[in-house]
């Protein structure tokens, strides 16, 4: 049946049935339609931690199972991952980790700086256990060999995707806290590495001018319904479209 002929507001019943799963070692029965975080909450769990954005950014809801029978570790964030029957599990939502404290006017973007407020980097033994853990599916363990190559740049793209949810820490042989060594080398790469982009400074150049000054006074006069109009109206406001390329600019460069 269309959207249309089931009337555009109607949301279609999504049918689950109820499955169970193990809260630290506590069964529960839930519906097999939610995600562990969701299924925690349906069994009486109030998250006060280990809960940030619930959209797969944050990495506060990192959580271990295990399925009954098989003696693989599992891992995923709780907000993403879908219950299934059987399932074993744990939140992690803090794992104590070491985050170097760094002077950063006096510490120059080589990689002795990261050695030295990371010495434990050599303590890897490329297990790979890291990677394997990723719920990012981020490859831990290269940009930690790109750390070592002093190749700044490499680990920096490959870190990338990293949301800090801390489970490499908690599988790593050598005790370090990857995720707080990528974010040195990404700060140091981006902050003393890249060149200064050219159009940021014109624009923040303008924004001080007082460019943009006039448009905003006048959406300041605007009343709210003309505003919902224009925010909604794909010729007022052009979004930039998904996987736009580095050139995209809006057809309307008047406010450029
Ligand atoms: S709550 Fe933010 S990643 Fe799950």
């Amino acid at each position: 049946m269309s959207t249309a002929a089931m009337g555009e507001d109607r949301i279609p019943e999504v049918k689950s049935q109820q499955i169970p799963i193990f809260i630290m070692g506590k069964r529960y029965d839930v519906p097999d339609s939610l995600t562990i975080m969701k299924a925690m909450e349906y069994a009486g769990y109030k998250f006060i931690r280990g809960c940030g954005c619930r959209g797969g950014i944050c990495g506060a809801c990192g959580t271990v199972y295990r399925m009954q029978g098989d003696y693989h570790i599992r891992v995923g964030l709780a907000c993403q991952t879908v219950v299934q029957p059987g399932m074993y599990l744990t939140q992690i939502p803090f794992y104590p980790a070491n985050r170097a404290v760094f002077d950063w006017d006096q510490t120059p973007a080589v990689a002795e700086s990261v050695f030295k407020a990371y010495p434990e980097l050599f303590r890897c033994v490329a297990c790979n256990a890291c990677t394997k853990v990723c719920p990012m599916d981020v490859p831990v363990m290269d940009y930690i060999a790109a750390i070592k190559r002093g190749d700044f740049e490499k680990a920096t793209e490959l870190s990338f995707d990293c949301i800090q949810c801390g489970l490499c820490a908690t599988r790593c042989m050598g005790e370090m806290a990857q995720y707080h060594i990528a974010q040195m080398v990404r700060r140091l790469y981006g902050g003393k590495i890249v060149p200064r982009a050219a159009h940021l400074a014109e624009m923040v150049t303008d924004i001080k001018a007082g460019k943009f000054q006039p448009a905003i006074d006048e959406l300041k006069k605007t009343d709210i319904a003309t505003l919902k109009k224009l925010y909604m109206s794909k010729e007022a406001r052009e979004i930039e479209p998904n996987m736009s390329d580095d050139e995209w600019t809006p057809a309307n460069r008047a406010h450029l």
